[in-house]
């Protein structure tokens, strides 16, 4: 039997509302990137694990997997902090570590691992890498909780959100970046040039 992949996608599409900023060292090298791949991944309310899925094609996966080290952030759609989040969020989400420092450009301090802290996210987990999981195009990760904070009382900003805030010109840089991203996914998955 064919699989039906538009009900597929209608059941998974928007299980994890909530866009999250990695960040990670690496050799001394800081990074990040935006991902919707984040969950809780602990039953143990004492012991927190976190999860995240990176894409190989991405700086910021091969950093993580050769650092062990991450921190997930959580961003603020408070009216008074949504700039924020949206410029942390086109900053890590719309260009590669590889063309350039994005770190620089946002606000941090440097956390119990060494990986950069933003401040202006509603909050955040600092993880060491337990486990790893390769699937082909991206690799799973999940880390125990070593450090974290809350910054904002507002509300959690929500994709849908974002998406209708963000300027036009920055969603068509992304979808243009997706591109090359999308290719090597399906190059790791199914062979070159799938
Ligand atoms: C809303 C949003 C969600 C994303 N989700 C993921 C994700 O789950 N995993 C991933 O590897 N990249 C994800 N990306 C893409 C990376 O953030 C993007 O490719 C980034 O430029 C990679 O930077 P790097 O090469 O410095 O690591 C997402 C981007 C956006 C804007």
């Amino acid at each position: 039997m064919s699989v039906n992949t538009d009900a597929a996608n209608q059941v998974l599409s928007g299980l994890r509302p909530f866009p999250v900023a990695v960040t990670t060292i690496d050799g001394g090298v800081a990074n990040g990137l935006m991902s919707l791949s984040a969950g809780a991944a602990s039953i143990i309310p004492e012991a927190p694990r976190a999860t995240i899925s990176l894409t190989k094609y991405n700086k910021t996966h091969d950093m993580v997997l050769s650092s062990g080290v991450f921190a997930m952030h959580i961003l603020s759609a408070d009216p008074a902090e949504i700039d924020a989040s949206l410029d942390i969020l086109m900053t890590l989400g719309g260009s590669s570590g590889r063309d350039g420092d994005k770190i620089a450009k946002l606000r941090t301090k440097t956390g119990v691992t060494g990986a950069p802290i933003l401040l202006d996210a509603h909050g955040y987990v600092e993880c060491r890498v337990v486990g790893v999981l390769d699937v082909q195009e991206s690799t799973i990760f999940v880390g125990d909780v070593v450090a974290s904070e809350v910054f904002s009382d507002g509300p959690k900003l929500r994709i849908g959100e974002a998406w209708g805030k963000l300027p036009a010109e920055w969603i068509e840089q992304y979808e243009a970046n997706h591109v090359p991203q999308l290719q090597s996914a399906k190059d790791h998955r199914f062979g070159p040039k799938a």
